[in-house]
């Protein structure tokens, strides 16, 4: 050992994250600006992204805000171009943005399943396009792909749900095939069960009612014996491995998926 330095292991990275407003989005702006990267916050409800910009910025580190709804592939190309303009080229790309609508196979309707796989997978597949060039332009990247255990051993609860993140695992691979050769990545990482609105609140994009809210004792408690690790996930145990999956030390790793699940994958 030579030194023993602060580690700032993502200085001098640019990073895109959608749904950047929303619980794990928000801890991953916040745990990658802490290691020194830049970041735009991205998210159609653009009141939450100013808040993760504002506060990033109020601690030292650089950011933006901007609204984008993924779902509009155009909307994405002048992200691309803003964050370029004024942090530089992007080598991360975060695509959390989802939308899931807890009903039953035959319940879901047509625009619920649309949604989902809408914001979901073509959202991120626009994301991926448009963000490409700007990597080459840097030389390298990691486009880091929202999972679940939906993409693991999805049930019969919300199809669209179900597809959406199985698609996701091929999305990843495609991607990592297609652009190693370019010194991209592509990881997947799906989490278990993280207490956020996503689960507990009823927002447009993830509405809940006490059947489906974590709220519900009965809910949580399925959820918590169904986690060996003994508790739900919290926004931070999920940024930090799409900390590590960023940065150098997995250099190695790609179309892989990582879980963070306290086991209830297995
Ligand atoms: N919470 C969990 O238990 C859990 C488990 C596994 C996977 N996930 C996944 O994590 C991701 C983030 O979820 P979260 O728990 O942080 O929930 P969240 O509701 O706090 O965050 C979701 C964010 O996505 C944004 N969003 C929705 N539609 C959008 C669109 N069309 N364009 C741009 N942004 C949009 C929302 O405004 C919100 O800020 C989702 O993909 C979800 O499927 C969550």
């Amino acid at each position: 050992m030579t030194s023993i330095k602060p580690t700032r292991r993502l200085e001098g990275k640019v990073a895109i994250i959608t749904g950047g407003g929303g619980a794990i989005g928000s801890a991953q702006a916040q745990i990658f600006a802490r290691e020194g990267a830049a970041i735009c916050v991205a998210d159609n409800r653009i009141q939450s992204a100013k808040k993760v910009a504002s506060e990033i910025i109020s601690l030292g580190g650089r950011a933006i805000a901007v609204e984008l709804d993924v779902r509009e592939s155009s909307a994405w190309r002048q992200v691309v171009s803003k964050t370029e303009r004024e942090l530089g080229p992007i080598t991360i790309l975060c695509n959390n943005a989802g939308a899931n609508f807890r009903v039953e196979f035959e319940q879901q309707t047509d625009d619920q399943f649309e949604l989902i796989m809408d914001v979901g997978l073509n959202g991120a597949f626009f994301g991926i396009k448009a963000v490409v060039p700007s990597m080459r332009r840097a030389g390298a990247g990691v486009i880091l792909n929202m999972g679940s255990l939906a993409a693991i051993r999805p049930g019969g609860g919300s199809p669209g749900y179900a597809a959406q993140k199985m698609a996701m695992v091929g999305l990843t691979r495609s991607a990592a095939q297609s652009f190693a050769k370019d010194n991209i990545r592509c990881v997947i990482i799906s989490p278990g069960h993280v207490d956020t609105p996503f689960i507990r609140g009823n927002n447009e994009h993830s509405p809940n009612s006490w059947e489906t809210t974590i709220d519900n004792p009965e809910n949580f408690n399925r959820r918590l014996v169904n986690t060996p690790l003994g508790r739900l996930q919290s926004p931070e145990d999920i940024a930090n491995a799409f900390m590590f999956a960023a940065t150098d030390d997995a250099a190695m790793i790609t179309g892989s998926m990582i879980t963070v699940d306290g086991g209830a994958g297995m």
